[in-house]
């Protein structure tokens, strides 16, 4: 059986980059919704009724194991799709508990989806671990965009930051959590402005995750990419190829 993994778009590659590693004998499904994205700018429920589709499509194709890619969809419908479906459902949590263990004796940045900032999950999160109110959020809406553009390090995108992040005092941090998984194509970026800042996500967590909530197997590895339900096949695949790269040299950025 597979195992499925899904974003609204091209993000969660990131995790799937992660689980090919981890899991070299699985077969796994990567569904972008490319006709969805950005879900951090959408409603609630807009994002529950795509993510609802998305595992319908992705338990027809006989998954054993669905990973939400994508924080903004795990904050907005992880619980309501766990008690509607019964195989496993793993959802994303931004390393911010990692962070504070970690480095907490530095304040926290954690940037994400304004839906993931704002959500009752990240909330809940921040009270649970931030016992020293070192953690500030902000949202970066606009790397979502950029990254489906595959503008990852323009004059464009330093400024965006630049701007987003001028409240901060970057002296005062000793972490920065991508809350978002489109995020890690910009970590060169983040790393330029903030050389001393350890750059975390939450990619390995999950997948850790995934593995014990699975039996293995011992397949040949594949991958299906669809976009939106479309099977991405032949040139096309060249673009997830690009993403792909970008991902092994953003790697060890930050670490
Ligand atoms: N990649 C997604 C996340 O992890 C969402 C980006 C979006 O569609 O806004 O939050």
């Amino acid at each position: 059986m597979k195992i499925g993994i899904f974003d609204s778009g091209i993000g969660g590659l990131s995790v799937l980059y992660e689980a090919m590693h981890l899991l070299p004998h699985e077969q796994f499904i990567y569904y972008a919704d490319e006709k969805h994205v950005p879900y951090g700018e959408k409603t609630k429920e807009e994002i529950i009724g795509y993510v609802d589709e998305i595992i319908q499509f992705m338990i027809e194709r006989d998954c054993k194991a669905i990973v939400i890619a994508c924080n903004t969809a795990t904050s907005a419908a992880v619980s309501i799709m766990r008690k509607k479906y019964h195989i496993p459902i793993i959802g994303m949590e931004p390393a911010v508990k990692k962070a504070v263990d970690l480095y907490g004796k530095q304040k926290v940045l954690v940037c994400a989806t304004p839906i993931t900032v704002k959500g009752k999950k990240m909330l809940d999160l921040v009270e649970r671990v931030d016992k020293d109110h070192l953690v500030d959020l902000v949202a970066l809406p606009k790397l979502v965009r950029f990254a489906e553009k595959q503008e990852f390090n323009s004059d464009e995108v330093l400024a965006y930051l630049k701007e987003a992040l001028s409240k901060f005092d970057f002296k005062e941090y000793g972490s920065l959590v991508l809350g978002c998984t489109h995020f890690n194509y910009f970590k060169d970026s983040f790393h330029k402005l903030l050389p001393q800042v350890h750059l975390l996500d939450g990619n390995l967590g999950t997948i850790n995750y995934l593995i014990k909530n699975i039996e293995l197997e011992d397949l040949e590895s594949s991958v299906e990419y669809y976009y939106s339900g479309q099977r991405v096949l032949g040139k096309e695949l060249q673009r997830i190829e690009c993403y792909l790269k970008r991902l092994e040299k953003m790697k060890d950025i930050g670490k």
